[in-house]
This record gives C-alpha cells, sequence and structure tokens, in this order.
C-alpha cells in the first residue's frame, strides 16, 4: 500500500512539475490524454448529456476533446425523447451531437434503438402486436436511417437478458416473441448499412448471462443477419470487479467474430446489496448508505485505483479483440450512480473527480503504457 502511494504521489508531482515548467501550459492541459495513450490499442469514449455535446461550457468541451475519441449520448437518443409521441420525433439534440463529433473527430455511438425501458409514454397504452410491431419497424427505419453513416455504431438492442440468460419478459418478447432481436438487426442493417451494430448488455461478463448472450448472437448470426460487436457495458463494484469471467467473456465472443467492447464502464464504491445495472431496482436510505459525502477515505481510493489498473491490463492483453471502453460519465459528478439506487449520493466511480481533475485511478491507468 505504501509503495502504491509512492508511486502515485511521485507521478501526480512529475505531472504538477511538468504543468509548471512548460511555458503557456496550465496544468489542465498538461494532463495526459486517455485517448493518446491508448491510441495504438483502442478508443476511449465517454457519455455526454445534452449540456457537454451542446458546448454550454467551453472548458468542459476543450477537456472531453482533449481526453476522448469516442462518445455515446447518455440519454438523448433513447426512446423516450427521440421518439416522444406515435408520429413525432425530436431529431434536435441528436442532430447537435452528430455535428458535436464531427467538429471534434469523436465517433458516435448511437444509444439506443431497442430497449424496454425510457419508452414513449404512448408505448404505455399499447395492447396488440400490431401497434408494437408498427412502433418497432417504424422507429427503427426512421431513427437508424437518419443517422446511416453519420453515426460510427448503434447499441440495437439494449439488455434483453435475464441474470439466468433467459430472455427479459419486455413489451417487446411478449408481442413480437423471441426473434424481436434478430429482427431489430435486420431492420437497422436495412437502414443503416454504414453503421456498426452491437448488443449491449450488463453482467453478459457473468457465467450464466454470458451463455444466453452467445446464444442469442449465435441465433442472429445464423439467420444471415449482421452483427459487428458485442458491449458489455461494466457497471462494477469497487474491490469485486469479475476480472475472470471478463477475460473468459472477451475470448469468447471474439471467438464468434465478434468486436468486444466495454460500454459504460464505471466502478461503484458507495454500499450496494445487488451487482448490475438494473434502473428499475431501488434501495431504501439508511445512516450508512451515503457515507463519503466529504470525500472519499485514501484505502477505498487506492483500491479504486488497483481495479482500474488491473481492468486496463486486461483490455490492453486482449487489444487485438477490444475495440473500445467507454465511461458512463466524463466526471463523478455526471455519474448516474450519485443517484441510483438511491437518489442523492455522493459517488466517486470515475477517473477524473468533480472539477476534471485526475484521480490516482487515472495515473495508474496511464502508466501502464509509460
Ligand atoms: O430529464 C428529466 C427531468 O426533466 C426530471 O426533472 C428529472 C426528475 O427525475 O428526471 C430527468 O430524467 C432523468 C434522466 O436520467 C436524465 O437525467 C430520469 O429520471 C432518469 O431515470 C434518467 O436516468 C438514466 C437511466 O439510464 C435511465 O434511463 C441515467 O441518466 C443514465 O445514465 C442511465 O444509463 C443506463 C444506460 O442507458 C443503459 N445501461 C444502464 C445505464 C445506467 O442505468
Amino acid at each position: 500500500m505504501i509503495q502504491i502511494e509512492q508511486t502515485v504521489g511521485t507521478r501526480i508531482a512529475g505531472f504538477i512539475l511538468a504543468g509548471l515548467l512548460l511555458p503557456g501550459v496550465t496544468f489542465g492541459q498538461s494532463i495526459p490524454s486517455l485517448k493518446d495513450t491508448f491510441k495504438n490499442d483502442f478508443g476511449i469514449g465517454t457519455a455526454l448529456n445534452n449540456a457537454q455535446f451542446e458546448e454550454r461550457d467551453p472548458k468542459m468541451t476543450q477537456f472531453i476533446v482533449h481526453q476522448f475519441n469516442m462518445a455515446t449520448p447518455e440519454n438523448s437518443m433513447k426512446s423516450a425523447l427521440i421518439h416522444p409521441t406515435w408520429s413525432n420525433y425530436n431529431f434536435e439534440p441528436s442532430d447537435k451531437l452528430v455535428q458535436f463529433g464531427k467538429k471534434h473527430n469523436i465517433k458516435i455511438n448511437g444509444h439506443t434503438l431497442i430497449w424496454h425501458s425510457q419508452l414513449p409514454p404512448f408505448m404505455r397504452g399499447i395492447r396488440s402486436a400490431d401497434s408494437v410491431r408498427t412502433f418497432f419497424n417504424d422507429h427503427i427505419k426512421t431513427v437508424a436511417g437518419r443517422y446511416d453513416g453519420k453515426i460510427f455504431s448503434w447499441d440495437v438492442v439494449n439488455e434483453a437478458l435475464n441474470e439466468d440468460g433467459t430472455m427479459r419478459k419486455t413489451v417487446f418478447l411478449d408481442y413480437l416473441g423471441e426473434d424481436y432481436v434478430t429482427e431489430a438487426f435486420r431492420l437497422a442493417q436495412q437502414a443503416s448499412p454504414n453503421t456498426e451494430l452491437y448488443y449491449n448488455d450488463y453482467n453478459n461478463e457473468q457465467p450464466a448471462k454470458r451463455a444466453g448472450c452467445l446464444a442469442l448472437i449465435k441465433k442472429i448470426q445464423a439467420a444471415g443477419v449482421r452483427i459487428d460487436g458485442v458491449g458489455i457495458q461494466g457497471h462494477w463494484h469497487v474491490g469485486r470487479v469479475p476480472f475472470k469471467e471478463i477475460e473468459e467473456s472477451i475470448l469468447q465472443y471474439a471467438a464468434l467474430g465478434l468486436q468486444v467492447m466495454f460500454t459504460e464502464v464505471d466502478i461503484e464504491v458507495l454500499p450496494r446489496n445487488f451487482q448490475g445495472a438494473e434502473v428499475s431496482q431501488r434501495m431504501t436510505a439508511n445512516e450508512q448508505s451515503n457515507p463519503y459525502v466529504n470525500g472519499l477515505p485514501d484505502s477505498v481510493q487506492q483500491q479504486l485505483a488497483a481495479d482500474y489498473e488491473a481492468l486496463f491490463k486486461l483490455f490492453l492483453k486482449h487489444k487485438d479483440k477490444v475495440t473500445r471502453v467507454t465511461f458512463w460519465g466524463v466526471n463523478d459528478a455526471q455519474s448516474w450512480l450519485n443517484n441510483w439506487p438511491i437518489r442523492g449520493r455522493t459517488s466517486y466511480p470515475l477517473l477524473f473527480d468533480r472539477n476534471n481533475q485526475p484521480k490516482p485511478a487515472f495515473y495508474r491507468v496511464v502508466a501502464l503504457k509509460k
């Protein structure tokens, strides 16, 4: 532990010194860039909210452009937002996102075409297979078609599986049957031939869910439909990152000829009594549930740094198979984990703190390439 602290401390001092000694370079600009550090290995992405891709804060824009070469909209392309009523689409935010990507040379991953969560309110009233089919077809054709060749990739289907690997019960499964996933990829391929197509889920590195995910992918492939990659979201917990399962998953998904990407990486430090990222799951607050309001204890900070270092070591070991690593947020302030599964907590799951300053985990990750 002492050795770790010394190493991190030395590095931080080195970077501060570099910032002071280089004329005209402020400390912020002297921070190494993740995208440059890993430029020969894999893309480095972040989730972006509307304020970020609308460039409301120039300093934030500068920071994002310096660190990342790929981005995923955190919410704006979800069906409730992009397709708010039966016959109306709201493309304005997503068009701005596409512009942002073009201007700054950042590849955009569309998120997401078919997801049971954050559906438009009108879907609640739908009670016939015919209406669900119409929504499904129109939505994919219209949204995927609009951004064909303008965005780099789509999470075509998101979170279609249960933890035991069976198909999750959703409005799509209920009304369209098990083949809806293959059908979504078929429609996306037609509407968006120049965009890569991915399946995305959380916990799909865990053996049972992974088996279901492999079966789902094989089914799409057997139907002669294109699928280019699989996203492992990567919502993990400090001290409990499943490294063995992650490595097995990289190998098994890649063996199907797919790119593997880590699409929503964050490492939770706050107490939670279950794993994963099921947005509807909630916990009741108690006296112990928000322990780090005044800062993260050093022991947890160092464990977080060690976890991120080991994670990136693994990604680098398999860089021929891993094409992208995307963090779910630019910095700790933006993280959804401040509000899930309990609202109003203070979480620290990313590489940058609330002021976009690099944390020890950042320096440990970057040091892997020194
Ligand atoms: O925009 C409304 C605002 O008008 C309203 O006042 C406020 C009150 O609750 O809610 C705002 O919407 C929230 C939205 O985020 C934008 O901040 C929703 O309540 C909230 O549920 C939503 O949470 C998002 C969540 O997905 C649910 O869709 C998170 O930001 C987003 O990080 C999270 O991302 C998901 C991935 O898409 C899929 N994988 C899991 C991941 C984490 O849950």
